[in-house]
């Protein structure tokens, strides 16, 4: 049996009326890439947000590294924080700062590097997503799609065991998304880390995903490894991997 990294037992979660998951359990393979589909508002960021524990469950539990982090208080899940890498669907990179001081912003507050090897680090960091000699600009100076990956060198640089990517790849170019999707990899291979990655990006899925699953109405209904997935019967998965208008999902 793999390792299990993180855990989510029998989680439901409601707004007002609204039953975003119900009764969903889902285990994170350490050391494997999961990525999650579904369809918009299915609530796959919500995923992302139990994991780091950004977001509390209404009934059920969520375990990291087999510790119970759904009650945890606010001040110690920043040590559980600190193990984990966020790479949020929008960059979410400071204005006021330079692409190199946003970068290095994880380092600065949780480790006692000098300033130099912190320089080092981040522009290491930035050429690893296509990003040379960018440090002294501004998010404002940038296109979407670079802001994008500064925001994702930022949640890779202090090495975390684990890292949240959502959407990494939306809204960029073929030739971004290939670097971003092999980053993916190597950090994964590197550091036999852990990465969970929400896309709607199939080509990338298909090259990095150890195992897939897909949420819909609330719940996981398929998971796998990509094969598995692409044979599965359910004519659920094969609509949305088809990306037909035809077929179960209400449209
Ligand atoms: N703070 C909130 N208040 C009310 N509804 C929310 C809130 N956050 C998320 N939702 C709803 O929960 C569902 C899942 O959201 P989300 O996880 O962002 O979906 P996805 O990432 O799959 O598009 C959506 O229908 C969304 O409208
Ligand atoms: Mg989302």
């Amino acid at each position: 049996m793999p390792e299990v990294w993180a855990r989510l037992e029998d989680v439901s979660i409601r707004y007002g009326p609204k039953v975003v998951m119900q009764n969903l359990s889902l285990d994170i393979v350490d050391g494997a890439i999961t990525c999650i589909i579904g369809l918009s508002g299915a609530g796959k960021s919500t995923i992302l947000r139990l994991l780091n524990g950004l977001k509390r469950p209404d009934a059920g539990r969520v375990f990291v590294r087999g510790q119970e982090i759904s009650t945890l208080r606010e001040r110690d899940l920043i040590s559980i924080r600190q193990t984990i890498g966020f790479s949020f669907q929008f960059a979410a990179l400071f204005d006021s700062l330079t692409i190199g001081e946003n970068v290095a912003l994880p380092l600065r507050e949780h480790t006692k590097m000098s300033g130099e090897e912190i320089d080092k680090l981040v522009s290491e960091t930035l050429e690893s997503v296509g990003l040379g000699n960018v440090e002294s600009r501004y998010p404002s100076e940038l296109s979407g799609g670079m802001v994008k990956r500064a925001g994702f060198a930022r949640a890779v640089i202090s090495n975390p065991q684990c890292v949240l990517y959502d959407e990494p790849t939306t809204g960029l170019d073929p030739i971004i998304t290939h670097i971003l999707t092999n980053t993916i990899k190597k950090l994964r291979d590197r550091l036999n880390g852990t990465a969970v990655v929400v896309s709607h990006d199939l080509g990338s899925i298909y090259m990095m995903a150890d195992y897939v699953a897909m949420l819909f109405e609330g719940a996981i209904i398929a998971y796998g490894t990509v094969d598995e997935l692409r044979r599965s019967p359910n004519p659920i998965v094969q609509q949305f991997l088809q990306g037909s208008e035809v077929g179960p999902i209400p449209i």
